[in-house]
């Protein structure tokens, strides 16, 4: 019998607060303005919050950079708002987890600015500092990695001969994590918020934690600037393993709930032993592999018909996680974040919207885990249309990449083209609430644009009227997931993929005493399943009527059901 930990029993919704509700009109959403849409999260049926970063930072990555751990950004509000939303959010059974960088901090953070003014202070150890290599008048950086933004990892300090090691922004320089101080001063922040009242964490970048320290160059062919992203040298190493132990042994509250981000090519088998129940430092990971199974990632010169769905890679990816992790280990379950377009323009359709978003809910939410759903999602929130790059330009990534494309000769039509596909700026738009100005936002604008298709029913104020709504049929399957039984046969029931083979058709079943079984046409079009099981409920279905002849399924355009069934097979 797995243990139980809190988590198990609940939905999380995710929060990117900058674009979620804005109090004050100052165009910033911020935490009042997340209060006050409590009540709305509480009737949606979640009942847990992960809320991106609202600490003090310069906000050139959108607050993952922060410059002081025990204040929030005035953007966001205080910290008395931040306790109001703890209360608020407990007073409704809601829990409460932060999204903490601690791989890396602003190079406004005073621990780094001392670093800069003082090479023997102790802050200096903070960071990763290196000589640049000395090639006659130039100064090379210390090696030839790569960082995510798509730049070299190094940016010389001033006109001295050392560097700075950065996996992201230049603005954000990671921390050396094989610091002892630094452990504990990042186990002190958590602790902080953990007295006063917070879940639990997001570990951000977690993956990252640990570098090769030894700093030697990568072998990997390099690009036209010799730099080449060579992501073992600083993606879940061991180190990291021992550093969480660490880092969770100085925590407050044993029952903290802390969640890795772990990109860069973590495997089941390491998240599994990092989120071991019995004994493992974490509580879930978060990983990418079921994300971009659509060919869809980066790719300016991808032709739409190469940007599919692979149902197949879908079916493969859930079930090697659930088969290597259940056993050992909670897991996380989510589409879609900040950081990726949004999911129903990836796997599903703006032509069927409304059975499509229906269908990616069904699908996602009756797997194994605890299921994130991301704001917006819940009505059905797309892709952007913007203009021009400068429409991205609030993401330093984002800017580094449109940089890199110009350079490269592409022009701005083609860049706007792709970035409205590929971007993660899709996701940060402004929450469309109703049909008033910036889709009640705010009055004031935003820092990414509004989608204007909140003036086609992708709000929440029409949705709440349309009982065949998006939002309705989330409302409602939410409280269906959250059902002590159907909690406990996802949870406990056997889960195993059906016809693994079939292109089109997403499809498992819950073995236990009593048996769910989730069928979902992943297509644009009609397609057929067989199946031999005696259906007892139909619990969840996006159509009105229901076309199942001989033992085959007739399937319409992302077709979606949750049965409870009866049979041997
Ligand atoms: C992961 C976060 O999810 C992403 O948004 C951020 O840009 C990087 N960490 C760097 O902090």
């Amino acid at each position: 019998m797995k243990h139980k930990n809190w988590w198990t029993d609940c939905v999380g919704y995710v929060i990117y607060p900058q674009a979620y509700m804005d109090s004050n009109n100052d165009g910033f959403g911020d935490i009042q303005g997340i209060i006050s849409k409590l009540d709305y999260l509480r009737d949606l049926g979640i009942n847990l919050i992960w809320l991106c970063p609202i600490f003090a930072s310069p906000m050139e990555d959108n607050g993952y950079d922060v410059k002081d751990f025990y204040s929030i950004a005035p953007e966001f509000g205080t910290m008395d708002d931040l306790k109001a939303l703890i209360a608020g959010c407990h007073e409704r059974g809601i829990r409460l987890i932060l999204d903490l960088p601690l791989n890396e901090t602003s190079d406004e953070h005073p621990w780094f600015q001392m670093a800069i003014r003082d090479p023997e202070s102790k802050e200096r150890g903070y960071y990763f500092f290196r000589k640049g290599i000395r090639d006659g008048d130039n100064l090379n950086p210390p090696n030839n990695w790569m960082g995510y933004n798509g730049i070299s990892t190094w940016t010389r300090v001033g006109d001295t001969d050392d560097f700075y090691f950065h996996l992201f922004a230049v603005k954000q320089p990671d921390l050396d994590w094989s610091n002892p101080e630094v452990r504990q001063e990042m186990a002190h922040v958590a602790c902080f918020y953990l007295d006063m009242g917070v879940d639990g964490f997001r570990l951000d970048a977690m993956a990252h934690l640990s570098k090769d320290k030894s700093f030697s160059p990568s072998t990997l062919p390099t690009d036209s600037r010799g730099l080449v992203l060579d992501a073992p040298k600083f993606s879940n190493r061991p180190e990291v393993y021992d550093y969480l132990c660490d880092f969770r042994s100085k925590l407050s509250r044993p029952d903290a709930c802390l969640i890795g981000e772990a990109g860069g090519g973590i495997t089941p088998e390491q998240a599994a032993h990092v989120a071991d129940r019995e004994n493992g430092p974490i509580s879930m990971v978060f990983n990418f592999d079921t994300a971009w199974n659509n060919n869809g990632y980066g790719g300016i010169e991808k032709r739409p018909e190469e940007i599919r769905t692979d149902v197949i890679l879908l079916k493969h990816n859930f079930e090697r996680w659930y088969n290597i992790c259940s056993e050992h280990a909670d897991m996380p379950l989510y589409w879609c974040d900040h950081d990726h377009p949004r999911v129903l323009s990836q796997y599903g359709s703006t032509v069927f919207r409304n059975e499509s978003a229906k269908c990616l809910l069904t699908t996602l939410l009756f797997l194994y885990g605890t299921p994130f759903i991301y704001y917006g999602d819940e009505i059905g929130m797309s892709n952007v249309t913007y203009e021009k790059p400068e429409d991205f330009f609030s993401d330093s990534a984002q800017r580094s990449e449109i940089a890199n494309l110009r350079a490269a000769g592409y022009d701005d039509e083609r860049i706007t083209h792709y970035l409205n596909r590929a971007s993660r700026v899709n996701s940060r738009t402004p929450m469309q609430w109703d049909r008033g100005p910036n889709a009640g936002f705010s009055t004031k604008g935003s820092v990414n644009k509004v989608n204007m298709n909140y003036l086609q029913g992708v709000n929440v104020f029409d949705q709440m009227r349309d009982p065949w709504s998006i939002l309705n049929f989330y409302q409602y399957a939410i409280w269906k997931r959250r059902d002590p039984a159907i909690n406990r046969i996802v949870n406990e029931g056997k889960l195993e993929f059906l016809d693994h083979n079939n292109p089109d058709v997403i499809a498992y079943i819950h073995r236990g005493e009593e048996k769910l079984i989730v069928i979902s046409n992943f297509r644009e079009y009609d397609v057929s399943f067989d199946f031999y099981w005696q259906i007892s409920d139909v619990i969840l279905h996006n159509y009105d009527t229901v076309l199942l002849e001989n033992h085959v399924f007739h399937l319409r355009p992302f077709e979606s059901f949750l049965l409870k069934v009866r049979g041997n097979m």
